[in-house]
C-alpha cells in the first residue's frame, strides 16, 4: 500500500551545514498494517513521517499510495490519504475554538468551500455520537474551549479529529509522549481501536520500546537516516524489552560484549 524506494532527505544540500536525515530507505508496508517506529534523537523518525505526509520533499526516490506516485504531491494533495497526530496536544488543535468548531474544521479538512465550521444540528448529533465514544464525557461540553481540557483529551480530540475524514494512513509521533503513564495507556488503546476499525495503516513513532513491541504488528529502528531493523512475526513476538533495548545499543555503536545479545 505505501511504497518507499531509495528515498532519501538530505537537509542543506551542498552546503557545510549538509545533513543526510533519510540515507535511503525502502519500505512496503501492506494496507492495515500498524508499524511502530523507533530510533533515537535525529535518527530521522519524525522526517520519515513528513516525507510520507509530503511536509517535506524527498531529495530523491519514490513514494506512492495503492501504486499511485505521490512523490510530489503537496501535503494537502495527500490529505484525503495522510492524517497526523503529534506530540504536542495542542499541535493538532485550536486551543481558543471550542470542542465542536474544531470537529468541524476537521471535518471539513481539505475542503476549500469555507472556513466557517459548519455547525448544523446534524453535525452537532454526529460530533455528539463520536465523542460519547471516546468515553471521556466530552459529549456534554461540545461547547468548552479546547483550552480547557488535559492533555490526554486533547489528544484523543486530535485523533478523533485525524480520522474524521475518508483517509487511509495514520501517522503518529510520539504522540503519547507528553502524556502520563495511565492516560498515555489510554490514548493508545484508543489508538488501536480507531486503527483497527478504520483498517487504517498506521506509523507510530515512540520512545518507548514497550509500546514498541505492544502496539501493531512490525517495529522499524532507524539510526542516522537508515533502517537497521525492521521485524515482524514470531521474531517480533519474542522480542521482550531488554532484547530490543540492546539491538538498540548495538545500532547506536555501544560495544557488544555478548554476541548472543545480537540474537542469531
Ligand atoms: N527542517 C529541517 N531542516 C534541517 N534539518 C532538519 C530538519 N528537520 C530535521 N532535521 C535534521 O534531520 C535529522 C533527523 O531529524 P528527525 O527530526 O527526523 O529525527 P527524529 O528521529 O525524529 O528525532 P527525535 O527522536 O529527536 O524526534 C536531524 O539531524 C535533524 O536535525
Ligand atoms: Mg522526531
Amino acid at each position: 500500500m505505501i511504497e518507499m524506494r531509495h528515498v532519501r532527505v538530505t537537509f542543506n544540500a551542498g552546503t557545510p551545514l549538509e545533513n543526510p536525515a533519510l540515507r535511503g530507505i525502502d519500505l512496503d508496508i501492506p494496507a492495515g498494517q500498524f508499524l511502530t517506529v523507533i530510533g533515537g534523537n535525529g535518527a530521522g523518525k519524525s522526517t520519515l513521517l513528513n516525507a510520507l505526509s509530503g511536509e517535506i520533499n524527498v531529495s530523491a526516490g519514490r513514494i506512492s499510495f495503492d501504486g499511485q506516485d505521490v512523490t510530489r504531491w503537496p501535503v494537502a494533495q495527500r490529505a484525503r490519504w495522510v492524517a497526523r497526530v503529534f506530540q504536542d496536544p495542542l499541535a493538532g488543535t485550536c486551543a481558543e475554538l471550542t470542542i465542536e468548531e474544531n470537529l468541524a474544521l476537521a471535518a471539513a479538512r481539505g475542503q476549500w468551500r469555507s472556513l466557517r465550521p459548519a455547525l448544523t444540528a446534524a453535525a452537532r448529533a454526529t460530533f455528539r455520537d463520536s465523542l460519547a465514544r471516546l468515553g471521556l464525557g466530552l459529549e456534554n461540553r461540545l461547547q468548552d474551549r479546547m483550552s480547557l481540557l488535559s492533555g490526554g483529551q486533547r489528544q484523543a480530540l486530535s485523533l478523533l479529529m485525524a480520522t474524521l475524514q475518508p483517509m487511509k494512513i495514520l501517522l503518529l509521533d510520539e504522540h503519547t509522549a507528553a502524556l502520563d503513564p495511565k492516560t498515555a495507556a489510554f490514548v493508545l488503546e484508543l489508538t488501536r481501536r480507531i486503527v483497527a476499525e478504520r483498517q487504517l495503516t498506521a506509523l507510530m513513532v515512540t520512545h518507548s520500546l514497550r509500546h514498541a513491541l505492544d502496539v501493531g504488528t512490525r517495529t522499524l529502528m532507524l539510526h542516522q537516516g537508515r533502517i537497521v531493523l525492521d521485524i515482524a512475526g514470531a521474531e517480533r513476538a519474542r522480542l521482550d524489552v531488554p532484547d530490543l533495548l540492546r539491538l538498540f545499543e548495538v545500532a547506536q555503536g555501544e560495544p557488544v560484549t555478548d554476541d548472543e545479545l545480537l540474537l542469531g
